[in-house]
């Protein structure tokens, strides 16, 4: 399976912040916002990725996350000219996708949960055609939203509601299988002049191909999108991260932890930035003073597929 980030887009709502920089840049707290989503898709098992951003922020994302061999994963990049909506991420991918199946993700969304890695790899293990997630918001006017019927199947969905017909919105995490590419080829622009993600998925549910996983109380689901949202999302990875000292999305200890650097690399990036925290992070884990009980745990745990 192969991953796409969508990274591009006009970021208006968090002018003027992003008037000089791509939103997916700006740090959450303490690393930039497309390092969770891209943790994401690593601990899905995924380890090719396309980033997809605009032409003149692209040189930027390279910059910071290269072609990915420091990860142990491989990354290339493709511009969308124009925010022409989240479907044409597919479209611009097609070549990179080819005859595989994908999962593409927002570079402006964040999940953090026990058991999210079981639940995605188990998702992308067993997906038929296509697979969307769906948390409970208050807010669902704002998103994507599902509606259910009583023995839980969707049946149908629309893209921000003024009267949502449930609370649950469709998360910005999207597995589908290679009729993907085709079936967005056919969507047209919608009253606001994008392609909808939604559309793509109702084509799906209308075939009776769309699988909705719920992610239930325990799951932390949040889009960066707002500068009131952005804040949230810091102070959540920030007290989250103090309070248990594991820090969220930490790509090196994933790509570690997964096996794919060594502990040479691993100390290495860490005594790079060892005047900061992060950089004191990575190497406490490859001194392995670092909860070393928790991670043999979990990496002897064959559930979660982490062992070394
Ligand atoms: O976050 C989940 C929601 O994302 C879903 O519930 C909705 O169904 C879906 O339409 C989307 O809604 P948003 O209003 O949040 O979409 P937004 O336009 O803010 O774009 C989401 C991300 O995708 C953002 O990081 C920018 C990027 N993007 C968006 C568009 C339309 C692109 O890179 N290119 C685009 O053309």
């Amino acid at each position: 399976m192969k991953g796409i980030i969508l990274a591009g887009g006009s970021g208006t709502r968090l002018a003027p912040s992003t008037d000089s920089m791509n939103k997916h840049l700006l740090a959450v707290f303490d690393k930039p916002m497309i390092y969770y989503p891209l943790s994401v898709l690593m601990l899905g098992g995924i380890k090719e990725f396309m980033i997809i951003s605009t032409p003149a922020d692209r040189p930027r994302f390279e910059t910071l996350l290269g072609d990915g061999a420091s990860l142990g994963i491989s990354i290339s990049y493709k511009d969308q000219s124009n925010p022409n909506g989240i479907p044409e991420a597919l479209t611009i991918s097609k070549e990179f996708i080819a005859d595989d199946s994908v999962a593409l993700i927002l570079g402006d969304n964040i999940f953090y949960g026990q058991g999210f890695t079981t639940l995605l790899r188990n998702a992308i293990k067993n997906h038929r055609h296509a697979t969307v997630f769906g948390y409970r918001v208050k807010d669902p006017q704002r998103f994507g939203v599902v509606e259910f019927d009583a023995y839980q199947k969707a049946i149908s969905l629309e893209e921000k509601p003024k009267e949502p017909k449930s609370d649950f919105a469709v998360t910005g995490l999207y597995i589908y299988d290679n009729q993907a590419v085709e079936l967005t080829k056919k969507l047209k622009p919608s009253n606001r002049g994008e392609l909808e993600i939604t559309d793509l998925n109702k084509e799906y549910l209308k075939r009776g191909k769309l699988d909705v996983e719920l992610l239930g109380r325990g799951f932390a689901w949040m889009d960066a999108g707002t500068h009131e949202s952005l804040f949230e999302a810091s102070e959540f990875v920030k007290i989250t991260q103090q309070r248990q000292g594991f820090k969220l999305a930490c790509l090196e200890e994933i790509a570690y932890y997964l096996g794919y650097i060594s502990r040479e690399a691993l100390y290495e990036k860490g005594k790079s930035m060892e005047k900061n925290d992060y950089g004191q992070y990575l190497l406490e884990i490859a001194d392995r003073k670092h909860s070393e009980q928790y991670w043999d745990r979990i990496e002897k745990n064959p559930m979660l597929g982490l062992v070394k």
